[in-house]
C-alpha cells in the first residue's frame, strides 16, 4: 500500500507541509516518495527512490513553489522502487500530476490503447495510465472533476487518487476500495489516506466512501458520487466529524521509535479499550449467540488475536468459533456457509484486502458481518453490520503491538458477555473475570517497567542466532506465534511459532546444541505437559528461554534465561501480558542488529493488495 496526500492553502508555500504529512504516512510504504506542486501555471515535481528524509536531504522538497500540491510515499507493486516509478506521475504535457494508492488491474490494456493514441510513458507503473487518460478527457471537457469522473469507470481494481492540474486552483480526489479522508482546516483543505497526515492542521474530517469524488479548493470540499457512465451526482454537504486523536498520539513523544512508544502505550490503550460500553458488547454477543456458525476472519497479528479468542470463547462461553485466515478465507469457506453464519472480522487498519475480500464473500452468501477494528471510517466499517472499536489510538509502527493487546481485550470482553448471556458464567463469575481483565493494564505496566532492561540483555545474548522456535500450548500457542512473527518481521531472524505438542512432528529435527527455543509458559493447566516439551528440547542441547511466572521455580531452573511475570489475575487472558516481553525481545533484537523496527523491509502497515 502507499500513502497519498493533497493540500491547498489560501496562501504560502505548501511543500514543507506536504513533506511532513508524508512522514506521518510513511508507515504505509517507504521505498520511494515524491511531491508535486503547482505555481503560476507550471507543475513542479521532486521524487526519488528512498525514504523521505534521505530524498529531502538530497533534493530539498521544501523549496517547491506554490500553495497547492500532492505527495506520495510508495510501497512498490508494479515496477521496482526507482525515481521513474516514484509518484507523482504526469501526462505527456506535464500539466496533470497524479498520486495513487491501490492497483489498476487492467492497466496493460489501457496503456496499449494510450500508446496507440500517441502517449509516451516513462514508468513501469500501473498508475501512469491515469494522468494520460485525464489528459485525453480534458480535451473534451475543460473541468478537471468531470474529466476524472469520465475516466474512472474504465479503471478496474482499487484506487484512491489525488489529481493536481498545473493551473493550481483545485485538486480532485476519488476512491474505490482504498482509504481516503478529507480534512477541513482554518488555513486550507486536505485529503489523505489517513487522518494523521493532516492532524496538526485540523481534526475535522470527512470520510470518503467508495465511488465518491471530491472537488477541493482552498475553502471547500464538494463531494459527488460517480457512476458507470462517468456522470457526477452532487451529494448534500456532509458535516465533518471531529477526530479525537491528538497529534502527540501520532508522533514519537520522545521514544526512538514508534514501535517502542506503542509497546509502552499498552497500559493506556488497554484501559481505554476496557471501557467499551456494556450495551455494545451485549448487542454483539447477541448476534453471535443467534447464529449457528461463527467464523473469524483476520490476517497476521489480528489472526493471532482470533486464535487466542477461540480458546477464550471455548473456555468462557462454551462456544466454538472457526478461525479462518483471511487470505484463504473465500477458498476455505467456498459455498458452505449462509445466513445462519456470523462472521467476525478482526483488523486494526480495517483495510487489509484479504480480510475485506473474505468478508465480502461471506456477506454475499448472506452472513451477518461483525467487525473489530481500530480505524474509524475504514473499509471494514462500511461492510460490517455492527462494529466495535479498539481504543489503541493510531499505530504507526509496522509491527502491531498495542493493537494486539486491545484486540485481545475486546475479544475477552465479548467472550465474557456471551458467557454471561448464555448462563455459562454466573453473574459473580463474570464479575470476577472482568475484575481480572481490569488488572491487566497495571500488570503490563509492571512488566515493561521491571523487565525491559533484562529483555534487552537477553536479546544481546542471542545476537548471533539466526533461527528460533517459539512454542506454547493452549492459548499460549497464539502468543508463541505472535512472538515469532514479531522477531521475523522486524529483526529478520527466522522464527517459527508452533504448538509445543506439534514440535515433535517435524520441527525438532532442526534442533542441535545451542538452538534457541522460547517457551511461552504461563502457569495454566497446560504447564505440566509443556515441561515435557522443554525436556525434549533440552535433551537435544537447545537453549531454553522461558516466559513464565515468577513463582515457577522449576521452569526457571530448567531455563538458560527466564523472563518472569507476576502471577496472573486470570489465566484465560495470558496473551495480553505474555506477548509484551516477546514484543520487547523482537524490538531489541532488531535494534541490536541495526534494523529500523518501524520500517521493516518489504512490509507495509496495511496490506491492500491481494
Ligand atoms: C503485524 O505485526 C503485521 N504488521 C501484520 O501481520 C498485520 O497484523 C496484518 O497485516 C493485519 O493487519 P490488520 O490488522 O490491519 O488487518
Amino acid at each position: 500500500m502507499c500513502g497519498i496526500i493533497g493540500a491547498i492553502h489560501m496562501k504560502g508555500n505548501i511543500a514543507s507541509l506536504l513533506r511532513q504529512s508524508l512522514k506521518r504516512l510513511e508507515y504505509r510504504g517507504y521505498d520511494s516518495s515524491g511531491i508535486a506542486t503547482a505555481s503560476e501555471g507550471i507543475l513542479f515535481i521532486k521524487k526519488d527512490k528512498g525514504k523521505i528524509d534521505e530524498i529531502h536531504h538530497r533534493l530539498n522538497f521544501d523549496n517547491l513553489p506554490g500553495s497547492i500540491g500532492i505527495g506520495h510515499t510508495r510501497w512498490a507493486t508494479h515496477g521496482p522502487p526507482s525515481k521513474v516509478n516514484a509518484h507523482p506521475h504526469t501526462d505527456c504535457q506535464n500539466r496533470i500530476a497524479v498520486v495513487h494508492n491501490g492497483i489498476i488491474e487492467n492497466y496493460q490494456e489501457l496503456r496499449e490503447q494510450l500508446l496507440l493514441n500517441g502517449h509516451q510513458f516513462r514508468s513501469q507503473t500501473d498508475t501512469e495510465v491515469i494522468p494520460h487518460m485525464i489528459e485525453e478527457a480534458l480535451n473534451k471537457t475543460k473541468r478537471l472533476d468531470k474529466a476524472v469522473a469520465q475516466i474512472i469507470p474504465q479503471l478496474e481494481g482499487s484506487y484512491a487518487i489525488v489529481v493536481l492540474e498545473a493551473n493550481g486552483k483545485e485538486l480532485v480526489c476519488a476512491r474505490k476500495e482504498s482509504p481516503l479522508v478529507v480534512g477541513l482546516g482554518p488555513r486550507g483543505v486536505y485529503c489523505a489516506s489517513d487522518v494523521p497526515a493532516f492532524l496538526p492542521m485540523t481534526r475535522k474530517a470527512i470520510i470518503i466512501e467508495d465511488n465518491e469524488l471530491v472537488h477541493l479548493t482552498s475553502k471547500s470540499a464538494n463531494v459527488s458520487r460517480f457512476d458507470e457512465s462517468g456522470s457526477l451526482i452532487k451529494l448534500p454537504s456532509r458535516a465533518p466529524s471531529v477526530v479525537d486523536w491528538t497529534i502527540d498520539m501520532a508522533q514519537k513523544g520522545g521514544y526512538p521509535h514508534f514501535m517502542l512508544k506503542e509497546i509502552h502505550e499498552q497500559p493506556r490503550a488497554l484501559s481505554d479499550t476496557l471501557r467499551i460500553r456494556k450495551d455494545d458488547l451485549e448487542a454483539f454477543a447477541g448476534i453471535l449467540h443467534n447464529h449457528k456458525n461463527v467464523i473469524t476472519i483476520a490476517a497476521g497479528t489480528s489472526f493471532h488475536a482470533t486464535l487466542a479468542a477461540k480458546y477464550m470463547f471455548s473456555h468462557i462461553a462454551n462456544h466454538l468459533m472457526h478461525g479462518v485466515i483471511a487470505s484463504e478465507g473465500s477458498d476455505t469457506v467456498a459455498k458452505s456457509l449462509g445466513a445462519d453464519t456470523a462472521v467476525l472480522a478482526v483488523t486494526q487498519s480495517g483495510e487489509t484486502i484479504d480480510t475485506l475480500h473474505a468478508v465480502k464473500h461471506l456477506k454475499n452468501q448472506g452472513a451477518t458481518v461483525l467487525a473489530i477494528t481500530n480505524t474509524v471510517g475504514s473499509s471494514i466499517t462500511r461492510l460490517a453490520d455492527s462494529v466495535l472499536y479498539t481504543q489503541a489510538g493510531p499505530e504507526i509502527g509496522v509491527a502491531a503491538t498495542k493493537t494486539f493487546a486491545t484486540q485481545l481485550a475486546t475479544l475477552a470482553l465479548l467472550a465474557i458477555s456471551l458467557g454471561t448471556m448464555t448462563g455459562v458464567q454466573t453473574k459473580k463469575e463474570s464479575q470476577d473475570l472482568l475484575g481480572a481483565l481490569n488488572q491487566y493494564p497495571d500488570l503490563i505496566q509492571s512488566v515493561i517497567r521491571n523487565k525491559e532492561r533484562m529483555i534487552k540483555e537477553t536479546a544481546q545474548e542471542y545476537i548471533t542466532k539466526s533461527s528460533f522456535f517459539f512454542l506454547g500450548r493452549g492459548i499460549s500457542t497464539s502468543t508463541a506465534m505472535e512472538g515469532a512473527l514479531k522477531i521475523k518481521e522486524i529483526a529478520y531472524v527466522h522464527a517459527e511459532g508452533y504448538p509445543a505438542g506439534e514440535s515433535k512432528h517435524g520441527p525438532i529435527a532442526l534442533v542441535e546444541p545451542g538452538f534457541p527455543v522460547v517457551f511461552v509458559a504461563p502457569n495454566d493447566k497446560t504447564r505440566r505437559h509443556l515441561e515435557g516439551n522443554v525436556m525434549e528440547m533440552k535433551a537435544r542441547g537447545a537453549q531454553i528461554i522461558s516466559i513464565c511466572s515468577n513463582q515457577d521455580q522449576e521452569l526457571i531452573n530448567l531455563s538458560d534465561h527466564a523472563i518472569t511475570l507476576p502471577a496472573l489475575p486470570s489465566l484465560f487472558f495470558s496473551p495480553i501480558s505474555y506477548a509484551v516481553p516477546l514484543q520487547l525481545l523482537a524490538y531489541y533484537a532488531a535494534i541490536l542488529r541495526g534494523h529500523n523496527p518501524d520500517q521493516p523491509r518489504n512490509l507495509a502497515k496495511a496490506v491492500t493488495v491481494l
